[in-house]
């Protein structure tokens, strides 16, 4: 640990940080209540950050405390990698090596785990790896995977949801050959968005423990709240990342338009497919096209989270656009895993903050897996626990089917998965092939607050 323990360092900070916010925000209250509008101002938005984009080679990750603009121009104290929130966007290609250095400036240890991307055992950012207060760790391996949009975020045991609340997570894109010649939209039309929630404490500041008070919580996208894009009249590519410790969105277009859905966690699908509505549980990944060529200058629609009622990000026609890029109409094919390879079926189940019945113990193998060989894993929820999002390391998989509960595979379930929803009463069947590494790696539930609480197994690939 480093001079300051967890709460002191809350403490100092929500101290240093009051002095300015506290008091602005009181003489702004007090404003409000002498004017007492009848009706209420039209809401400001906030123009949408767009993390910078770096290389994966010869990169530096400083995790550290410092001061973020929510939006509005009021800083919150935050934990963020080099300054940024969400984390710089890593751009790879596939074949290409990443060197990435992580120096840890937290009070507190940590490791880097980059979600869906498949690195040897050592470099996974494993709670078994993690680097003190001060040190530093490089991380280093080849980029195997097609085109997807990954991320990358802490993972120490116990204390992983704290550390993304506070604002450590940033996308890491994939990109190859297969994709670049689809002519999808690009550059400026191709943007990450990392929604989550936040808790904010009395002071305005992130709030980084398990609720227990008085908290406002609130929506950010990229690190902004009531978040606004000016777009024009063409189509747009969002990389979308559900980057919350454990809220479920339901996304939707305020106008009810579709968006068009090409891709999830482990890149493009087979075909596109026109949704109206998604639920995207935390880790899950959506490639969404959306078309605002119909639209006129002026005109504005708003991404919103039907489940919580927010409205996430609002867009608005701000000039008339060039036709840039295209919906294709064939995307990839997708190798199939084959029911008929299956060597062996391995169940799970999921009742409130274990897995089989058992709490994570880092010192335990809870399996172990032949490399190279395709098994049927089967995830169960009994009790009334779920939402569970399950999440593998090491492998994708493939989801064959879903019984009890929703019944149904969605569209956004299609293709290569890392992470998948489990509602109450649900069964899962997922074909799982370990093809780079041998190792340890885990399979947890990603409600950050659920894998805290010990909702991990350790398994071994041989
Ligand atoms: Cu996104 Cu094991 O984590
Ligand atoms: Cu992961
Ligand atoms: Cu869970």
């Amino acid at each position: 640990m480093g001079c300051l323990s967890r709460r002191d360092f809350m403490r100092v900070a929500a101290a240093s940080a009051g002095g300015l916010t506290a008091g602005g925000l009181s003489f702004l209250a007090a404003c409000e209540r002498q004017s007492s509008p009848v009706v209420p101002e039209p809401l400001t938005r906030n123009p949408l950050r767009i993390p910078p984009t770096v290389l994966p080679a010869g990169l530096s990750l400083a995790a550290r405390p410092g001061a973020i603009d929510l939006g509005g121009g009021r800083n919150s104290l935050a934990w963020a990698y080099n300054g940024h929130l969400p984390g710089p966007t890593i751009r790879a290609k596939q074949g290409e090596t990443a060197n990435i250095e992580l120096r840890n400036g937290l009070p507190q240890e940590t490791t880097i785990h980059w979600h869906g991307l498949i690195v040897p055992s050592l470099m996974d950012g494993h709670p078994h790896q993690t680097v003190r207060a001060g040190a530093g760790y490089m991380y280093q391996y080849p980029i195997v995977q097609r085109a997807s949009m990954n991320w990358y975020h802490p993972h120490p045991h116990g204390r992983t949801g704290e550390q993304v609340a506070m604002g450590l997570a940033g996308a890491f894109i994939i990109e190859d050959g297969e994709e670049a010649a689809l002519g999808l939209p690009s550059g400026t039309h191709e943007i990450p968005l990392l929604l989550r929630d936040a808790n904010l404490d009395s002071g305005g500041n992130l709030y980084g423990q398990a609720p227990s008070g008085p908290q406002t919580n609130i929506a950010l996208v990229n690190g902004v709240r009531d978040a606004r894009l000016e777009v024009d009249t063409t189509l747009y590519r969002f990389r979308v990342l559900n980057g919350a410790n454990t809220r479920v969105f339901r996304l939707a277009l305020s106008t009810g338009t579709s968006f068009t859905l090409i891709g999830n966690d482990g890149g493009l699908l087979e075909a596109p497919s026109q949704l109206t509505e998604i639920v995207l549980a935390p880790a899950e990944r959506l490639d969404l096209i959306i078309d605002f060529s119909k639209l006129n200058v002026g005109d504005s629609l708003m991404l919103r989270c039907l489940g919580a009622n927010w409205d996430l990000l609002e867009f608005v026609v701000a000039r008339r656009g060039a036709a840039l890029g295209s919906i294709p109409m064939a995307l990839p094919t997708i190798p199939k895993l084959s029911q008929a390879d299956v060597v062996s079926t391995r169940e799970f189940e999921f009742g409130g903050i274990t897995i089989n019945g058992k709490v994570y113990d880092m010192h335990r193998v809870d399996f172990r897996v032949p490399y190279g060989q395709t098994e049927r894993w089967r995830f169960t929820t009994k009790d009334g626990s779920a939402p569970h999002p399950i999440h593998v390391h090491g492998a994708s998989f493939q989801v064959q089917s879903r019984s009890g509960g929703r019944g149904t595979v969605f569209p956004w379930e299609r293709g290569w998965k890392d992470t998948v929803l489990l509602m109450n009463n649900e069964t899962v069947d997922v074909l799982i092939r370990f093809d780079h590494y041998r190792g340890m790696y885990i399979l947890h539930c990603h409600n950050l607050m659920h894998e805290d609480m010990g909702m991990m197994a350790n398994f071994e690939v041989y």
